[in-house]
């Protein structure tokens, strides 16, 4: 990021502001915003924010063993809804995504009845993938070995030369359903063709009613982007839950727009919201927090479990996941999303957007993923000593709080002894 894009965006309170309104008003309600306004002003004047009654020490293994990997996938992954679209990434009939998720190269199709599903993406002949293609629009998908045919919603509708293939029941022969549900204009998906999909389940009665105020379902994917790189999903996503490094990893980016390491935490479970602020909200600071209107001044994070932070900045979404390879614990692939409230049509629409977009990237990429990979890389250091959570990283000892509980707490082969809060 250069000097002349904070300038460019200062002008409008900072990075990430365009003229956008969102779809739904102000979502924190009256007597939650006024809790907040207190907790947040009384925070910036005391240079504290909400923490943890504890520093919680870990074991670097944690982001290193294969073990724990094979665990996550088993007990996490297979058994919970994760995010891979937004609804509009999919909009029309036949429209697909590729989606690689833990342990299975999925595809999530738009039906022509306006559902979704979600197959693998492997031929039922002899497995090979159906597509390499990311994303496209097709009424059928020929397999490039031997040219079966299969449907958008995944049946089998063509065996080549099939009087000499022997007999096919070409209706049990269709392509491995995974459970997929579309929920809040999201898209979620389970690798897995064996489990149950709740997204409303997963989400708990608390996000769920949160997500549901802020009918994502009008929004439009301006933007996806993913990266893979050489980090643990987990060091990945880590670093998506603290506002403790703002100050000093984004000195040079969009510090000076955000109060550091001050932040309202609403420990939902699993899920998670937390309110950090800009240093715009100097302006309504000294006001009586009963009348403050906070919502262009703050940005509320969401940790929706198990890998994702949906973002509500002033005027639109950010929506960031964090994807475990199958078997490389260093390994992961970040995807950002930009959701905006309508889509973008004029040419100064798209400008603001574009900026946006541009600092996003150049604050992530440049700043956030070189630091992780580089951190991946201490990870070897075979001396390393117990890394740790400080009070402050709050979101974080959350987080990993689930994480040991996800994995079975301290039964066998689970993490909990990895972790300590005994000095
Ligand atoms: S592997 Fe797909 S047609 Fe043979
Ligand atoms: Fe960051």
């Amino acid at each position: 990021m250069t000097t002349s894009d904070v300038d460019a965006t200062t002008a409008s309170g900072g990075p990430y502001m365009t003229e956008a309104r969102h779809r739904a008003g102000p979502v924190l309600d009256p007597e939650t915003q006024v809790t907040v306004a207190r907790r947040l002003f009384a925070h910036i004047d005391n240079k504290t924010t909400d923490s943890a009654d504890e520093i919680l020490r870990f074991d670097a293994s944690v982001y290193t063993d294969p073990r724990i990997l094979a665990r996550e996938r088993e007990m996490i992954f297979d058994t919970t809804p994760v995010i891979v679209a937004h609804s509009s990434e999919i909009a029309r009939p036949n429209d697909f995504l590729r989606v690689s998720l833990p342990g299975a190269d999925v595809l999530v199709v738009r039906q022509r009845d306006g559902g979704v599903k979600a197959m693998l993406n492997s031929c039922r002949h002899r497995g090979t993938a159906l597509t390499l293609e990311m994303s496209g629009n097709k009424k059928l998908f020929m397999c490039p070995y031997h040219a079966w045919c299969y449907g958008p919603d995944g049946s089998l509708d063509f065996v080549t030369d099939a009087a000499t293939v022997g007999p096919i029941d070409k209706k049990s022969f269709g392509l491995i359903q995974v459970p997929c549900e579309e929920r809040h204009g999201l898209v979620w998906v389970i690798p897995n063709p064996d489990a149950a999909i709740s997204v409303a389940g997963s989400l708990g009665p608390d996000l769920d009613a949160m997500m549901a105020g802020y009918q994502l379902g009008g929004y439009y994917c301006y933007r996806m982007d993913a990266y893979e790189r050489a980090v643990n999903w987990k060091m990945l996503f880590d670093a998506f839950l603290d506002n403790y490094h703002i100050q000093y990893l984004h000195a040079k980016s969009v510090a000076p727009f955000f109060y550091n390491n001050t932040m309202f935490v609403q420990d939902l479970g699993r899920n998670s919201r937390i309110v950090s602020t800009r240093k715009r909200i100097d302006e309504i600071r000294h006001s009586d927090p009963a009348q403050a209107r906070l919502d262009k001044y703050v940005t509320l994070g969401h940790l929706v479990w198990p890998n994702a932070q949906l973002l509500r900045q002033p005027t639109h979404f950010e929506l960031f996941t964090f994807v475990p390879d199958g078997h490389d614990p260093a390994k992961a692939r970040m995807e950002i999303r930009l959701l905006a409230p309508e889509p973008a049509q004029s040419p100064d629409q798209i400008n603001r957007w574009e900026k946006n977009w541009e600092i996003l990237l150049q604050t992530i990429v440049d700043e956030d993923l070189a630091n992780c990979e580089s951190l991946q890389k201490a990870m070897t250091n075979s001396h390393l000593k117990p890394l740790l959570l400080g009070k402050n990283e709050l979101l974080n000892q959350i987080f990993h709080r689930e994480l040991i509980e996800a994995l079975g707490g301290d039964s066998e082969g689970g993490i909990a002894h990895l972790y300590s809060r005994n000095w």
